[in-house]
């Protein structure tokens, strides 16, 4: 994942969001062209909590990672081609960069990336575009993600919590 232009005060929960949900659905991990310690400190506290392997970085240059990814680049905007149209080509891919926006993103990235897709025609939110994109392409993993080493895990239930903690259990 590559998330574009997070502005540490507005964009705090929404970029969090997008790491959650890259984290939830199967992403490897995720960057950032802005530093912010204190978001990714939130993030890779979940981490440390629920498990997995998914990493935080930050990078100095955006077009650099995108220019040296070896893998398919795919920017995810209202303006592109629907994702049924491309998601054969994309799941043929091995690897890939996901990039998505905040608020305008710099007009570049439409020709750095290999493909520009569309969840829908309409203005939303890079959370859910970025759900429905990892959900189509990887075929619902998010509901057999398995999260090694997590501390705390949460046992399903029709009514009520329970979550399970390194063992024990907690209602
Ligand atoms: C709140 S939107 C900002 C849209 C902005 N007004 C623009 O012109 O790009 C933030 C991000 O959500 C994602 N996004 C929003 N709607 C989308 C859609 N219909 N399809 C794919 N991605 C979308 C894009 O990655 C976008 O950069």
């Amino acid at each position: 994942m590559l998330r574009l232009g997070h502005r540490k005060n507005r964009d705090k929960r929404v970029s969090s969001h997008v790491a959650l949900t890259a984290r939830a659905f199967g992403a490897m991990g995720i960057y950032f062209d802005v530093a912010d310690e204190r978001l990714f400190k939130n993030i890779e506290d979940v981490v440390e909590r629920w498990g997995g392997k998914f990493f935080v970085k930050h990078v100095g240059s955006w077009r650099k990672i995108v220019k040296e990814f070896d893998g398919l680049k795919v920017h995810l905007t209202m303006y592109g081609i629907p994702l049924p149209e491309k998601i054969g080509e994309i799941k043929k891919a091995r690897k890939i960069l996901v990039i998505v926006g905040s608020e305008k993103v710099p007009a570049d990235v439409f020709k750095l990336a290999d493909l520009n897709i569309s969840i829908g025609n309409q203005p939303h939110s890079e959370v859910s575009a970025l759900a429905v994109f990892l959900d189509r392409v990887l075929d619902g993993k998010v509901f057999s993600m398995e999260f090694e080493n997590a501390k705390i895990r949460i046992v399903p239930s029709e009514r009520g919590k329970r979550v399970a903690e390194l063992g024990k259990e907690v209602e």
